[in-house]
């Protein structure tokens, strides 16, 4: 026990200083880059399903974007928020199949990029959990959930915390 215990810290020891740089932690199977202002995600070990990408400097997302990322289809909590992204692919989550929460809250991305990733992802995913918040005017407007009315609404649920202008808070 205290052997398998020991083993545990020293695997997760070398797992953050070699895999993700000093920038992200790792806690079970929780990978954290919190306010580190990376410009490209680190390697993401297999076993991880729940990504805490928050404070860094993304602009462009695509598929490409998670190629470091060796199990997306494991990861069910993906959160890039506050990644300062400006531009999104349509299929830029689509290696994520086990997706139940995607928070993009306090992202100004482009209200063209997210209209079609909306819809993309409301056709391909079943979230349960879908944060917009703090994306600005020019993000979040009619022309946003325009195409969304051909698709059931069902599969798409929008949280609206409310809370004043905290970065990020989980
Ligand atoms: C983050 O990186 C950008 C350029 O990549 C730089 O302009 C900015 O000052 C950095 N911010 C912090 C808090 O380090
Ligand atoms: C977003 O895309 C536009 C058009 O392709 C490009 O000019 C701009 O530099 C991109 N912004 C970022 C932050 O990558
Ligand atoms: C979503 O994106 C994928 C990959 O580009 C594409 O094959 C699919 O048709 C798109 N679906 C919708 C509803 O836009």
């Amino acid at each position: 026990m205290v052997n398998n215990t020991l083993f545990w810290i020293i695997f997760n020891v070398l797992v953050i200083s070699n895999v993700c740089g000093t920038s992200c932690h790792l806690h079970g199977y929780v990978a954290e880059c919190v306010n580190t202002n990376l410009t490209e995600i680190p390697e993401i070990p297999g076993y991880i399903n729940v990504l805490i990408f928050v404070g860094n400097n993304l602009g462009t997302v695509t598929i490409d974007t998670f190629r470091n990322v060796e199990n997306a289809g494991r990861i069910w909590k993906l959160s890039p928020a506050a990644d300062r992204i400006v531009n999104i692919s349509e299929n830029a989550f689509q290696t994520f199949t086990s997706l139940d929460e995607l928070d993009l809250n306090s992202n100004k991305i482009n209200v063209n990029d997210l209209k079609y990733l909306l819809w993309n992802i409301s056709v391909t995913h079943h979230l349960n959990v879908l944060q917009l918040n703090r994306m600005g005017i020019k993000t979040i407007n009619e022309e946003t959930f325009s195409l969304l009315d051909k698709t059931p609404a069902s599969s798409l649920y929008l949280m609206h915390t409310g809370s004043p202008q905290i970065p990020y808070l989980d």
